[in-house]
């Protein structure tokens, strides 16, 4: 995949997005000119520095944005108070899977959907299985990054229904309701 494919990846992910949204693990706001039909943008982000720079750039947005340094396990958000979550490239460094998920159940209003753009374990065993013994020391160096998870499994665990929109190597665009 290269940096165009991604670029465009990111407008097709929140581009269509209407009414209220919540963006988990805003990092320093590449999504957020991105956004054109949301009423309103919460955006979480537990790296200090990455807030402020996403507060940056949403002062560039024509939406309104509101960034907060949270983490995904604990949303300061009322249940059932957002149409939309988006994560892209989170999924592989939050520290508790299941945890972010039930939170993004609670705050997603009736009939709202998780928009997610990560990179999750290789799907040939070998390659699957070399990610495994990189990633306690890739994770390391890198925020917490796991090359090895099975995002697409426990979202079905935790009773979501998936949709697999597009997938190029191991990243893969889904979108999912709780069931
Ligand atoms: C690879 S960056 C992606 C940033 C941004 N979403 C993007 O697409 O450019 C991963 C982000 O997830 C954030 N993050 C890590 N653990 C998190 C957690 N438990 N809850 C929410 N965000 C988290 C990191 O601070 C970082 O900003």
């Amino acid at each position: 995949m290269n940096r165009r494919h991604i670029w465009s990846w990111r407008n097709s992910l929140v581009g269509d997005l209407a009414g209220a949204v919540l963006e988990i693990g805003v990092g320093a706001g590449a999504n957020l000119p991105r956004y054109r039909k949301a009423t309103c943008i919460f955006a979480i982000e537990p790296d200090p520095k990455r807030a402020r720079q996403a507060q940056a750039m949403a002062m560039r947005c024509p939406i309104p944005v509101s960034v907060k340094i949270a983490v995904a396990e604990a949303l300061p958000l009322a249940s059932g108070s957002v149409d939309h979550v988006v994560s892209s490239l989170v999924f592989c460094s939050v520290h508790d899977q299941r945890r972010a998920l039930r939170e993004i159940r609670r705050v997603l209003r009736p009939g709202g959907a998780l928009h997610m753009f990560e990179h999750i374990r290789p799907q040939t065993p070998l390659l699957a299985n070399a990610a495994g013994k990189i990633t306690p020391y890739w994770r390391r160096i890198a925020h917490n990054c796991h090359l090895d998870r099975s995002t697409l499994e426990t979202l079905r665990a935790e009773g979501w229904e998936t949709h697999v929109l597009a997938r190029c190597g191991v990243f893969v665009r889904i979108k999912a309701w709780p069931r």
